[in-house]
C-alpha cells in the first residue's frame, strides 16, 4: 500500500466528538486506498486496468469497466494532484499513465459497439459476449477525469504529454480526451444502456455527466487553442441541458431516472440512486453554490433525494432493525441478487449530505422553499418555507450540524455491515445484514474516499 497519501489524511484540529467513530474512519479510509490499488495493473492484467472487482465467479467481475475505472481514477487523480512525497507521487503518475495508454488502446480496438463499450476483458482485449451495450456514460466520465488530469499536468508543465497523449486539436484525432468528447457530442441522443446495465432508454445520470464533460471539454479546448471545437462541445452541453430538464416532473416532485425507456425494468416509483450519483458525478468537487441545475442542495435534488430515502426505508428487513441511517440500494424494484442494499448508494448518500452542507455554506444561506422544507424537516431541522437561515446565526450552525450527522450516519451504516478489515462488498444482505456480491468492490472505495474527502471539507463544528 502507499502510507499516508496526503489528501487522505483529515484535516487536523476539528473538535472531534466521537473518537471511536474516528479512529474507524482512519481504518477505513487507510483499507480503502489498499484495497482500491490493489484492484489497479494486478499481475494477471494489462497495466492500468482496473478491475471491478477481485471476484471471478458469482459474480465475475474481474474485467475493466470504463465507468468503474472512470470514477477510480479520479480519485486517484486528487491523490496525485495533492501528493507532496516524490516517490508515491511518481507511482501514482505511472498507474495513471498506464490507466490513459490502456484507455487509448480500447479507443481504438475493434468493438461490438464502439466507444460505448461497457467493460473490456482484465488483458485488455475487447469484451464480445452479449452485454447491455452501449453505455454511453462511460467516455463522458473517462473524459471528466482526463481532462481534470490534463489541467494538474498543464499546471505541473507537462504540456507536451498533454497536447500529444491527451488532448491534440487535430480532427479526426487520436487524443484520448478528444475521442470520447467527439463521441458524446455525437451520440448522446441515441439511447444507451443506463448506469446499471439493464435499461435501454434516455437516462438522466448519463446526460448529466454526458454535459459536464462537454463543458470541462470545451474549457480545455478553449485554452488549448482549439475554438472551433470549443463552440461545438459547449453548444452541445446547451442542447443536451434542454433534454435534462424534461427530466423533471413537478407534480411528483421527483427527477425521473429514465425517459423513452424501451428495454429493461420497468420503474414504477421512479425513483433511482442514479439521479443522485448524477448530481454528485456532474459536478466539480467545489462546492459553488448550486453550480449546475442538478447540484446536491438545489430543491429539486433535495426532495428527490428524500423520496429515495424513504422508499428504501421501508423496503429492506435490515432497515427496521433500528441501526443508524437507512441502507441504500439502486432502485426500489431491483431483484440482482435479491435486490439489496448497496455501499456504493449507501455512500453516496453521506457524500451527498457534506455537500449540501458545503453548498450551503459557501452560498451564505438557506432559504427554506415548500419544496425543500420537508428534506430539512427529515433530518431534524424544523423550518418554516420563506425562513431564510444567515450564515453566521445559531440556526445556521444548527443546519451545517445536521447534515454533517446526516452524512455520519450513513458511514455509520457502512461501518455495521463492513468487514472488521475495511473490505467492502457490492451488496448487503437485506435480511442477515451480511456483506455479499462482488467483494472489494473497487467502485465501494473510491465512493467511501470520496465522501470523506468531503467530510474533510466541511466547515462545520463537530459538537
Ligand atoms: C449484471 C449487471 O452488472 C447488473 O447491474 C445487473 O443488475 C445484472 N447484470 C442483471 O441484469
Ligand atoms: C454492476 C453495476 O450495476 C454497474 O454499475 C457496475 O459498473 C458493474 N456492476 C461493475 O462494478
Amino acid at each position: 500500500m502507499l502510507p499516508g497519501l496526503l489528501f487522505l489524511s483529515s484535516i487536523t484540529g476539528i473538535a472531534q466528538a466521537n473518537p471511536e467513530f474516528e479512529s474507524w474512519i482512519r481504518m477505513q479510509r487507510e483499507a480503502s486506498v489498499t484495497k482500491l490499488l490493489a484492484n489497479i495493473s494486478r499481475v494477471d492484467t494489462a497495466p492500468g486496468t482496473i478491475v471491478a472487482s477481485p471476484s471471478k465467479s458469482d459474480p465475475d467481475y474481474y474485467y475493466h469497466w470504463v465507468r468503474d475505472g472512470a470514477l477510480v481514477a479520479d480519485v486517484l487523480i486528487s491523490a496525485y494532484d495533492t501528493e507532496s512525497d516524490s516517490n508515491r507521487k511518481k507511482h501514482l503518475g505511472k498507474i495513471l499513465r498506464d490507466w490513459v495508454t490502456l484507455s487509448q488502446k480500447q479507443q481504438t480496438i475493434k468493438t461490438l459497439s464502439g466507444l460505448g463499450e461497457p467493460k473490456f476483458n482484465a488483458d485488455g482485449s475487447a469484451f464480445n459476449d452479449p452485454w447491455g451495450r452501449p453505455q454511453n456514460d462511460g467516455p463522458a466520465l473517462r473524459a471528466i477525469a482526463l481532462i481534470r488530469l490534463a489541467r494538474i499536468l498543464l499546471k505541473e508543465g507537462h504540456g507536451s504529454y498533454v497536447t500529444k497523449t491527451l488532448y491534440d486539436s487535430t480532427h479526426p484525432t487520436q487524443s484520448v480526451i478528444k475521442k470520447d468528447l467527439e463521441h458524446v457530442s455525437h451520440e448522446w441522443r441515441k439511447p444507451t444502456f443506463d448506469l446499471w446495465e439493464e435499461v435501454r432508454g434516455d437516462h438522466l445520470y448519463t446526460r448529466i455527466v454526458q454535459k459536464r464533460a462537454l463543458l470541462d471539454g470545451a474549457a480545455l479546448a478553449r485554452d488549448l487553442n482549439d475554438a472551433g471545437a470549443a463552440e461545438w462541445y459547449q453548444g452541445q452541453a446547451n442542447t443536451i441541458n434542454q433534454a435534462i430538464a424534461q427530466h423533471w416532473n413537478p407534480a411528483l416532485r421527483l427527477w425521473i431516472p429514465t425517459l423513452n425507456r424501451d428495454t429493461g425494468p420497468d420503474k414504477p416509483a421512479d425513483i433511482d440512486t442514479a439521479v443522485i450519483l448524477g448530481s454528485l458525478h456532474g459536478t466539480a468537487h467545489d462546492a459553488k453554490p448550486a453550480s449546475h441545475s442538478l447540484s446536491p442542495s438545489t430543491d429539486a435534488m433535495l426532495s428527490s433525494a428524500l423520496a429515495a430515502k424513504k422508499a428504501f426505508s421501508g423496503l429492506y428487513a435490515i432497515n427496521r432493525a433500528g441501526f443508524p441511517a437507512v441502507a441504500i440500494g439502486r432502485y426500489p424494484e431491483d431483484t440482482y441478487y435479491g435486490g439489496n442494499p448497496w455501499v456504493l448508494t449507501t455512500a453516496a448518500f453521506a457524500e451527498l449530505n457534506y455537500r449540501i452542507a458545503r453548498e450551503i455554506n459557501t452560498a451564505g444561506k438557506l432559504r427554506v422553499t415548500a419544496l425543500n422544507a420537508p428534506f430539512f424537516k427529515d433530518i431534524g431541522f424544523d423550518a418554516e418555507t420563506g425562513d431564510v437561515i444567515q450564515k453566521g446565526s445559531p440556526r445556521f450552525r444548527e443546519l451545517l450540524k445536521k447534515l454533517k450527522d446526516e452524512g455520519d450516519s450513513y458511514l455509520k451504516r457502512i461501518r455495521v455491515h463492513g468487514y472488521a478489515s475495511g473490505s467492502l462488498s457490492e451488496q448487503i444482505d437485506k435480511t442477515t445484514g451480511h456483506m455479499m456480491s462482488a467483494s472489494d468492490l473497487t467502485w465501494n472505495y473510491a465512493s467511501v474516499l470520496t465522501a470523506l474527502w468531503h467530510r474533510d471539507r466541511l466547515a462545520v463544528p463537530t459538537q
